[in-house]
């Protein structure tokens, strides 16, 4: 599936949605590429995004309430929504549906009915969406798929991720903590190793006794992945002490060997074979913002498309919902819930026509997928 690409002989304009934490390093991405220019910066309160542009040293930068007036005033060529998850949907569509591409932090949508919706608008809009997960964007788990490559079937990957983040603020009192806002990470990166997407979850999660979180903030889930293998998440946002990665510490056994990756250095195989090295896919969200532009001008195609990169999500949602019922949940249930939830809150017909065509939710992310690298 192709989207309209933009032909430009400088940068790209891009306008920044949400002046927060991300909407900062965004902003300094922006300023630091030599394909982008930051034309803009949006928030909701004017104070924010006044604070913000001051903060990037470009005088006079443009700022505004609403991302997409914004753009339209300044001429930008598209929009990163670095919004609160719950403002993605409607910031994302807005922009799409106003003819301007969209590069999205991560998640897709506080929903995967609402990740559906944003793949059908994508569909409907031609314009591209990409979802900006940032860890995939690191030249040591590229090396770890590419030592993977010789290793034959791949049929278990594990990784402990144990860190003891004191945030304050909304992490602190939310339900699920590391299952809703941290280990969206390692799911994705589990299904960028073994290029596979996810069948089942068995999930706890709970909450250790010293924990200063008031949801659970830690959690083991097993995943079945198509063709068979499992990925298992073992992990903790309350452990002080011999702290692993934010990328979490890998184990990843394959049929001739095994790979090891500490999440910062480059892993480590046995036996230890000849591997190439692969394409340079970029470092962090300076990868991702790289790949976007690279899409947008050539029409190539870049991880994390929208329709690639729902299936993350309902990796969350259907481990929450396990721990929640204490039972093992396919992946299959929560699309179809989802997709029902999407066709019965969908207000645009023509969005509505899109997902209505979809021959199944599986075959509609999957035929229009393509993640491998
Ligand atoms: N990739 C990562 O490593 C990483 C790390 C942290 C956060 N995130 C993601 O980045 C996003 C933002 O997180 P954050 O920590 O910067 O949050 P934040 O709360 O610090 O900032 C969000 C900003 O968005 C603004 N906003 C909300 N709705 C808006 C709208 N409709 N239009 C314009 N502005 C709006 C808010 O006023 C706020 O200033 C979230 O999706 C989060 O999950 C990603």
């Amino acid at each position: 599936m192709s989207f309209r690409t933009i032909q430009s002989e400088g940068p790209l304009r891009l306008v920044v949605a949400g002046a927060g934490g991300m909407g900062g390093a965004w902003a300094r991405n922006i300023v630091g590429s030599p394909d982008a220019e930051l034309v803009g910066i949006a928030d909701l309160y004017p104070e924010a995004a006044a604070k913000l542009a001051a903060a990037t040293g470009i005088g006079g930068l443009a700022t505004g309430t609403d991302a997409i007036e914004l753009a339209q005033r300044t001429s930008a060529d598209a929009i990163v929504n670095a919004t609160i998850p719950e403002a993605h949907h409607p910031v994302t569509i807005a922009a799409l549906s106003a003819g301007l591409p969209v590069l999205g932090e991560k998640p897709v949508a506080a929903t995967v009915a609402e990740g559906l919706a944003l793949a059908a608008a994508a569909e409907h809009t031609g314009q591209l969406f990409m979802v900006s997960q940032n860890r995939r964007y690191h030249p040591a788990l590229h090396q770890a798929k590419q030592r993977l490559a010789g290793l034959g079937a791949v049929g278990i990957v594990s990784v402990d991720f144990f860190q003891s983040p004191h945030f304050g603020g909304f992490r602190d009192e939310m339900a699920s903590p590391l299952l809703l806002d941290m280990a969206i990470h390692q799911f994705d990166m589990a299904r960028y190793l073994l290029d596979a997407d996810p069948v089942s979850v068995s999930c706890e999660e709970y909450n250790p006794a010293w924990s200063w979180y008031a949801g659970d903030a830690a959690a083991n889930a097993v995943f079945a992945m198509d063709g068979g293998a499992r990925f298992t998440f073992n992990g903790s946002w309350c452990s002080p002490g011999h702290e692993t990665s934010w990328n979490g510490s890998w184990r990843i056994s394959a049929e001739r060997g095994t790979v090891l990756w500490d999440g910062e250095n480059d892993p480590s195989a046995a036996p230890d074979e000849p591997f190439e090295p692969g394409e340079d896919h970029g470092r962090d969200i300076g990868g991702s913002l790289r790949q976007f532009i690279a899409a947008l001008l050539d029409g190539s195609e870049p991880m994390g498309r929208v329709h690639a990169n729902v299936m993350s999500l309902a990796m969350v949602e259907a481990a929450t919902q396990s721990a929640a019922q204490g039972r093992r949940v396919a992946i299959d249930d929560v699309l179809d819930r989802s997709y029902a939830a999407a066709l019965a809150n969908e207000r645009d017909p023509e969005v509505l026509a899109v997902l209505k065509s979809w021959p199944s939710v599986r075959e509609a992310l999957s035929s229009k997928r393509s993640d491998s690298e």
